[in-house]
């Protein structure tokens, strides 16, 4: 769906005038739409109705929790990286018999509280992780359930940043090594073996790198079976693309549809754990430009929003579509879109031919996907507020962080 339309001149989200939500919350503004998340999430549910499944959110992706909340009344599951995302996904009603728990580099605190509160399946990305989780499962006397995240060593053509399951990357256990930890595994007292796991990356345009990895989790299952190791659940992680520009990255109906296909026949419940692909178009960055700085050599719009809001264009070189939320008649300039904080590295976009004036409202677009939860301090700068639209109402979800905030933890020494 678009969630982001049009109304006479004006850009709005849902039912919501942008300039409305800019006029009651100020700038810069993260704005949610709710349909949009339900869209793209029962897109996934749908397509695998009558196929055993949990469809895990990304938290990482975003993780207000009025985000999570939403996607909790769906039935969502969550896959979560941290013990901070474990807490958040509870607050927000999320079940933790529905929780994914990834992640190299799990504490044995972060094992504890996801045991007592019974998350769905530990993936664990590591032999030395697996040793450990034994252990904390005999202090607390309960099994735990485990999924190993292989990696598949598949090219997921996408920026190298964000592409996993490559050899070369820190994730999963090498799958020519899986078959000996699985045994290990079996033969744990503390260890349930459940499932099998991989993520190769994300914003995949393509679904041949996921069939390439599930072929090879299914070569996987086949041995294990052989061996005696039954594997209940196959999760091949989160990835799809989503359209910034112009990729066209699959449905992900067509994509599920696909996976079905390749299993069909086998006795096995589907996990999917789609980050990018439920929110990243389900949100804007709204900004408001401060000044026009025209030089000899360049034009610059210097915006209220940062490097510190958004850092994907910074980060991954990203090209995020940048609309006006009013569009003005006149001569187009051939604009850099650049923040408040001292850094060449600090743009949101650059060569835009906009027409602008001091004080128009812009919206960064495909923002609602590791937007906000990337965000940063830096320069001192309070984190932007947090708006979901729902229909014709707007909610703040999250309030501007206030200066005072940002050191109100900060001690000086003791007076000599
Ligand atoms: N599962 C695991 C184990 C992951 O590591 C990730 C993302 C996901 C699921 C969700 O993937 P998605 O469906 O969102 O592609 N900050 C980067 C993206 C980093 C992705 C990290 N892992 C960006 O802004 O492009």
């Amino acid at each position: 769906m678009q969630a982001f339309t049009r109304q006479g001149n004006v850009l709005h989200a849902e039912g919501v005038a942008l300039t409305a939500i800019a006029a009651q919350f100020g700038t810069p503004t993260y704005v949610y739409s709710r349909a949009h998340i339900e869209a793209s999430f029962r897109a996934y549910t749908q397509a695998l109705e009558g196929c055993e499944h949990l469809v895990c959110f990304a938290v990482k992706a975003n993780s207000n929790l009025a985000v999570l909340n939403v996607l909790a009344q769906l039935g969502a599951g969550f896959d979560i990286v941290s013990r901070g995302e474990l807490e958040r996904v509870l607050a927000a009603g999320g079940q933790a018999s529905k929780i994914v728990f990834s992640g190299v580099g799990k504490s044995r605190d972060d094992m504890r509280r996801a045991l007592e509160v019974g998350v769905h399946c530990f993936n664990v990305e590591s032999d030395v992780e697996l040793e450990r989780l034994q252990e904390v499962a005999a202090e607390l006397g309960v099994k735990a359930p485990v999924s190993l995240r292989v990696n598949p060593d598949v090219n997921p053509k996408t920026h190298p940043y964000i592409s996993t399951g490559l050899k070369e990357n820190k994730f999963g256990i090498d799958i020519e090594q899986a078959p000996a930890v699985y045994l290990r595994a079996a033969s744990l007292p503390n260890i349930d073996v459940q499932g099998v796991d991989c993520h190769i990356g994300s914003q995949l345009t393509e679904i041949e790198p996921f069939l390439d990895a599930l072929d090879r989790l299914l070569a996987l299952i086949d041995t294990l079976a052989a061996q005696g190791v039954t594997i209940h659940h196959l999760d091949l992680g989160g990835g799809l693309g989503v359209q910034y520009r112009d990729e066209q990255p699959p449905l992900a109906g067509d994509y599920v549809q696909a996976v079905r296909e390749r299993i069909a026949g086998r006795n096995l419940k589907l996990v999917f754990e789609p980050g990018r692909s439920i929110v990243a178009n389900a949100g804007v960055l709204l900004t408001q430009v401060e000044f026009l700085k025209h030089t000899a050599h360049k034009d610059f719009a210097i915006i209220d929003a940062a490097m510190n809001d958004l850092i994907r264009p910074a980060l991954y070189q990203a090209w995020m579509d940048v609309q006006p939320v009013t569009p003005r008649d006149g001569e187009l300039r051939n604009y850099d879109l650049v923040g408040p904080i001292c850094e060449t590295g600090d743009f949101l976009a650059k060569n835009r031919d906009l027409c602008l004036a001091e004080g128009d409202l812009l919206a960064v677009c495909s923002a609602g996907a590791y937007g906000f939860v990337m965000s940063s301090n830096y320069n001192t700068r309070g984190r932007a507020a947090e708006v979901m639209v729902d229909g014709s109402n707007a909610h703040l979800v999250r309030e501007r962080e206030t200066l005072q905030s940002l050191f109100a933890g900060e001690r000086l020494l003791p007076a000599e």
